[in-house]
């Protein structure tokens, strides 16, 4: 069978998400099932090419995982034919420019979100993409999680009727890192190293609520930096600058109302870190990042408000849990295996909805989101076309 060997330049894989959800659990994972197969036969061979700062850290890498290409030259990775791919993972304001060396050099750009720190370069890099004829996409790993994959199983049943709300709460308790270290890199409390909970997330809340749900048409949020000083990976005491929770309602198509809660100062009471609820005329479900429950109409309770005596309702065990029906892979990797698809397509409509215009819209929402908590007020999302 013919093996096509796909070099894929990967910037940040000494990252958290470049190592392990995008180098380990994708890259190499495709390897080890032997690459991926095309639908017209041809196997697509993924060759990774570490990119990053700090040489012993890549070598260390590539020993560890048998691989023989790493270096601390981009502009060298880049000029590399074999490299039809960049992949960046970096700190997010580093992104940018990184991304746009690799347009003009020819490669096909694949990226962490937020695509970039602002809606103008966000879209700049489509606009450049577009314009060098280079495939683009952006990481949308949400969409392909077992919970929310049942989530949107019915919706396409039609299973909610006419929906009415969505409810979202997302976070865990990040330790400040004096007595305990902190769980998330420093960069994330710091304003001018691209931190800050609403730039993280907002770009995963647009997308999650524009393909599962309906597009968002507004957006009203209310920051706190609750947290203001934390404790950084050498134990040194930093002002936090950047939000740190996110309290947004997001008015979508239709009229329908979406609450989301983001924060990294909040203890789980919940079973899973992100939790989504939606309330439809006929039904209602809640999905995690694995599980979906679900009680419809006809299975509703019919509790009567009385403080007085103690609940009675089981409310938690009313619920059914939509089952697997299939096995779930890792979703980095599978939306990997679809760039990688649409990357080796060679016909001309190949199409890619995960592009960087889309990419644009989440950091389009993440700008908005901070405007509307600067001004106190809600803010209409405009329509952001491609070529915009
Ligand atoms: N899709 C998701 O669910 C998800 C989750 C977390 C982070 N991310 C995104 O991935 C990107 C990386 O986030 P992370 O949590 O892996 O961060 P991280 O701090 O763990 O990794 C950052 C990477 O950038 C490199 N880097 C280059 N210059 C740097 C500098 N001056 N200072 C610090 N690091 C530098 C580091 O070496 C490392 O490889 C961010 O853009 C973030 O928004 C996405």
């Amino acid at each position: 069978m013919a093996r096509t060997t796909l070099g894929i330049v990967m910037n940040g894989v000494t990252g958290r998400m470049g190592y392990r959800q995008h180098l380990v659990r994708s890259i190499l994972a495709l390897r080890e099932q032997g690459g991926l197969q095309l639908a017209d036969g041809r196997v697509l061979w993924p060759e990774p090419v570490l990119v990053g700062r700090n040489a012993d850290k890549l070598e260390a890498l590539a020993t560890r995982h048998g691989l023989e290409h790493f270096t601390t030259d981009l502009s060298a990775a880049l000029a590399d034919p074999a490299n039809q791919i960049y992949f960046d993972a970096q700190l997010t304001p580093l992104r940018e420019a990184a991304v746009q060396q690799a347009i003009a050099a020819g490669k096909h750009i694949y990226v962490e979100k937020p695509t970039a720190s602002s809606l103008a370069g966000a879209l700049e890099l489509a606009r450049s993409a577009d314009a060098a004829g280079v495939k683009h996409g952006v990481v949308q790993d949400k969409l392909f999680l077992p919970g929310l994959l049942k989530l949107k199983r019915l919706v396409d049943a039609g299973f909610f009727g006419r929906i009415l709300s969505v409810r979202g709460e997302f976070g865990y308790w990040v330790f400040e890192g004096d007595w305990q270290s902190a769980q998330r890199p420093s960069w994330n409390y710091r304003s001018a190293d691209g931190g800050g909970i609403v730039l993280d997330m907002f770009p995963h809340w647009q997308y999650v609520l524009e393909h599962i749900i309906a597009p968002v048409r507004s957006v009203y949020a209310q920051i706190a930096t609750h947290i203001p000083e934390r404790w950084d990976e050498l134990g040194k005491p930093y002002q936090a600058t950047a939000d740190d929770a996110a309290y947004g309602v997001f008015e979508l198509d239709g009229g329908i109302v979406a609450q989301i809660n983001s924060s990294w100062a909040v203890r789980v009471h919940r079973e899973e870190l992100v939790e989504f609820q939606i309330d439809g005329t006929h039904g209602s479900a809640v999905a995690g990042l694995r599980e979906c429950r679900f009680q419809s109409r006809a299975g509703t309770p019919k509790p009567v408000w009385n403080p007085d005596i103690p609940n009675t309702e089981p409310f938690r065990a009313q619920w059914q849990q939509v089952p697997d029906n299939g096995e779930f892979d890792n979703g980095f990797k599978l939306q990997w295996e679809r760039f990688l698809q649409y990357v080796a397509d060679e016909r001309p409509d190949a199409a890619f909805a995960h592009d960087l215009w889309a990419g644009a819209k989440g950091v389009q929402l993440a700008e908005l989101g901070l405007a509307s908590a600067a001004e106190g007020r809600r803010i209409a999302v405009p329509e952001l076309g491609r070529g915009a």
